[in-house]
């Protein structure tokens, strides 16, 4: 394992194909807080109640008022360096994939294009009855939000216990599986199935990048563990010119 970014930038300038796996800390320095580091959601919210289908189910309009606080502060951050540098690299690079944990929107925001959402979008509301769903920006008013046809809205997130959207970990897989690089930025892998998509790369013996301030469990078996905030070290990696694929 090394931990010289330059080693890292020449693996990825000889890539053809690129897969992306990104989570909450990505977002950090756009001023969203992560779920499990320090000032984490989860250090201070019991996950069981705000992001399961059975805390929904339970009290809706309690877990609706900690998504609503959520949009709202989301709705006011920026995309950082982090963001921008992927939108880089996916113009210059053949094939790129940039698979996210993350439901705020700034990937989409700050101009990547082929992303998929493993936990799908916080500005999707899905109706509880007739399943439709649209995209909601505005602040929402009235909590539970509820559907022309009646029934409740709720969060288009992913859950404890839901499965991921239809066809999300199929592209996934496949982007890892034909990717010369793999690049694992701002997240702490311990959220499964998205963190079963490292170890196979790692097998395969695919050239796998860690951007991260910590250490993670996959931190020592990775090729390059680049550690630092990812505003900082993905501009590093990427916006130095340079032909991809060569
Ligand atoms: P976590 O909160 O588990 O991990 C965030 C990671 O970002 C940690 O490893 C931090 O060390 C790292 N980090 C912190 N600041 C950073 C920075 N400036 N630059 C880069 N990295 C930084 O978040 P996720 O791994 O995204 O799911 O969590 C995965 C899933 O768990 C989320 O999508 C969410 C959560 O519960 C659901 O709600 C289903």
């Amino acid at each position: 394992m090394s931990s010289s970014v330059e080693a890292a930038r020449t693996a990825l300038l000889r890539a053809g194909s690129v897969a992306v796996l990104t989570g909450a800390g990505v977002s950090a320095e756009s001023g969203i807080p992560t779920f499990r580091s320090n000032g984490g959601y989860w250090r201070t919210h019991r996950f069981e109640d705000l992001a399961t289908p059975q805390g929904f189910a339970r009290d809706p309009k309690f877990v609706w008022e900690w998504y609503e606080e959520r949009r709202r502060s989301i709705a006011s951050a920026t995309p950082n360096a982090g963001h921008a540098a992927l939108v880089e690299l996916e113009r210059r690079v053949r094939r790129f994939t940039l698979n996210t944990q993350n439901m705020d929107g700034l990937h989409d925001l700050a101009g990547s294009k082929n992303i998929v959402k493993l936990h799908g979008d916080i500005w999707v509301l899905r109706c509880t009855r007739c399943r439709r769903e649209r995209v909601d920006r505005t602040v929402l008013r009235e909590l539970p939000p509820y559907c022309e046809c009646g029934g409740m809205l709720r969060p288009g997130v992913v859950w404890f216990g839901e499965m991921l959207p239809e066809g999300a970990m199929e592209r996934a897989s496949d982007a890892v599986h034909n990717a010369d690089v793999v690049i694992v930025a701002g997240t702490s892998a311990r959220v499964y199935p998205a963190a079963g998509l490292i170890p196979p790369a790692m097998e395969r013996g695919t050239a796998a990048i860690e951007i991260n301030p910590e250490a993670t469990d996959f931190s020592s078996d990775v090729t390059f563990s680049l550690r630092g905030p990812s505003a900082e070290i993905l501009p590093m990696l990427i916006m130095d010119g340079g032909n991809y694929g060569s």
